[in-house]
């Protein structure tokens, strides 16, 4: 188990929001070079543990040592000093820059005269995105990537660090399979070079994966810390949530009925690139009563494909979309909204919140005209919307007139799925809505999507995590580089063959 002293001592420490304790007497002691996992439900103060570990938050009660001695961060730049970096769980990139600048942001590497050397940056970002085995040209604008990709970049960053304590707050979240063993793979290499990690994730098999102890928090109370071979899943399941959750049973088959969406021969040129396009010939039927999955690897085209169906592709897509027999394009997702499509996006930061205002709002941005008669916007019929569709998801808050910013990460997914709820689309399309939302929220998703496909909805869903995606969808389709390369029922699916058909034409090509 290698050296058991401890690089970082946590003392009693409580933060205290307006309204909220976000943590409450923690102790705890984190060991030099041990993978230490933090789990906890949504809200369970695990970021903001982190922040103040990092320097992010400075301002809190109790002590903090590093190798024995204490310290008291005044920012992040004091934590780097120190040794500790963390990748955020809300991506914290300047969208305007490249990738390399973002990676060396306030350490920009500096040659002759002082001058700034972009050469050298760019040349030390190529050699992190090798590191991390991605693609990612150095002087891609960071806002043009994706949000894995995006990801990748923040884990760039912390690495050029060369920090010996990386905090890592659910760096896997928007990964797919194949980048998470990758990512795997670059915290052994860390670990052999004898870094401290602290990891948080939702994801049991990760945890259970890598780390050797793991802290379990609920309401911002340390509840324990367990061996990772003296414990099981389901034991810090329980810690987490304080009860037992229900196992999912979707029971009896769901009926599917009239087809609801028919898209034939669907394609999204994309220019300038080598591949010449995002999809190519997609066709498949939406029913009503049923769930379809959109498996893929990051980069196959899963949330193009839910773009163009909510008119919101970046081109104007080719081919043909039926919805109820009549042939749609959608220009603008308003469009879409008015005739009864919905999209839970990916990314929250970017499309999904509006960070300038409250809990409440949000949630309710979508559903003014519903709540209004006669053009009125009525306050109180939107507030007990907004409060109906809170309570029934659990989401976490001071209440709903605070500030969504002040949510913790899957809250605030919390929030964007309510919104559309109350929508009432008769076609949803869910992009990851899972992402970063905790074992019991997700387990009330569940049983939210299976209500409103029994009610008659027809639901398309993707998901970064595929045991997700067999649970919830009647049918899977798998899309790689594009293409649909496969069509299973629940029945047929399983891991393996989803992944075979998700790579399937890629290698060749490499
Ligand atoms: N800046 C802030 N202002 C007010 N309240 C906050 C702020 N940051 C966090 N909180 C509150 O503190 C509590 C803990 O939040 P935190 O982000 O640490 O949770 P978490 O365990 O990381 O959850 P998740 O799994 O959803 O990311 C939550 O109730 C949250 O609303
Ligand atoms: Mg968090």
């Amino acid at each position: 188990m290698g050296d058991q002293s401890s690089i970082i001592s946590i003392r009693s420490i409580t933060k205290r929001f307006p309204g909220v304790t976000a943590l409450a007497d923690v102790t705890l002691e984190v060991r030099q070079g041990e993978l230490h996992a933090i789990c906890g439900e949504n809200g369970a103060g695990k970021s903001t543990l982190m922040k103040i570990l990092s320097g992010v938050i400075p301002d809190f009660d109790g002590e903090l040592a590093l190798d024995g001695k204490p310290v008291r961060f005044k920012g992040t730049r004091e934590a780097e000093a120190a040794g500790i970096s963390i990748i955020h769980q809300e991506l914290n990139l300047v969208e305007q820059l490249s990738a390399a600048a973002n990676i060396f942001l306030g350490r920009e590497i500096r040659g002759w005269l002082a001058l700034r050397d972009d050469r050298a940056m760019e040349l030390a970002a190529a050699r992190l995105l090798k590191e991390l085995e991605c693609d990612i040209h150095p002087r891609q604008i960071a806002g043009s990537l994706r949000v894995g990709d995006q990801q990748l970049i923040e884990i760039a960053k912390a690495l050029s660090l060369q920090s010996d304590i990386l905090i890592m707050d659910e760096p896997t979240s928007a990964l797919t399979e194949a980048e998470v063993s990758r990512l795997y793979r670059v915290i052994e290499r860390l670990r052999k070079r004898g870094v401290t990690i602290l990891y948080i994730s939702h994801k049991m098999d990760e945890v259970f994966h890598l780390a050797e102890r793991i802290t379990v928090l609920r309401d911002g109370r340390l509840v324990k810390t367990l061996d990772r071979m003296a414990t099981s899943p389901q034991e810090v399941t329980h810690l987490m949530v304080g009860r037992e959750i229900e196992s999912i049973d979707f029971g009896s088959q769901r009926q599917a009925g009239e087809v609801l969406l028919r898209v034939q021969q669907l394609s999204l040129p994309w220019p300038g690139h080598a591949r010449g396009w995002r999809l190519k010939d997609v066709s498949f039927e939406l029913r009503r009563g049923e769930v379809l999955g959109i498996a893929g690897l990051m980069g196959a085209g899963r949330t193009e494909l839910l773009e163009c169906l909510f008119g919101a592709a970046t081109e104007p897509p080719q081919g043909r979309i039926e919805l109820y027999g009549k042939t749609v394009m959608f220009r603008h997702p308003r469009e879409a909204c008015a005739a009864g499509v919905s999209l839970v996006t990916e990314d929250r930061k970017r499309l999904g919140l509006f960070a300038a205002m409250n809990v409440g709002e949000n949630i309710s941005i979508c559903t003014l005209k519903q709540a209004g008669a006669a053009g009125f916007i009525n306050r109180t019929r939107e507030w007990q919307m907004a409060t109906a569709t809170a309570s029934r998801l659990a989401v976490k808050t001071a209440g709903l007139a605070a500030p969504v910013t002040s949510l913790s990460g899957g809250n605030q997914q919390k929030c964007i799925i309510g919104r559309w709820l109350q929508t009432q689309p008769r076609v949803l399309l869910l992009d990851d809505p899972t992402r970063g939302v905790d074992v019991g929220a997700k387990a009330e998703l569940y049983r939210l999507i299976d209500g409103l496909v029994r009610d008659g909805i027809g639901v398309i869903m993707t998901s970064s995590e595929l045991p997700e995606l067999l649970t919830v969808c009647d049918r899977i389709l798998v899309l790689s580089e594009g293409r649909l390369t496969a069509s299973f029922t629940r029945a047929e699916a399983t891991e393996q063959k989803i992944m075979e058909a998700a790579t399937l034409g890629i290698r060749n090509a490499g």
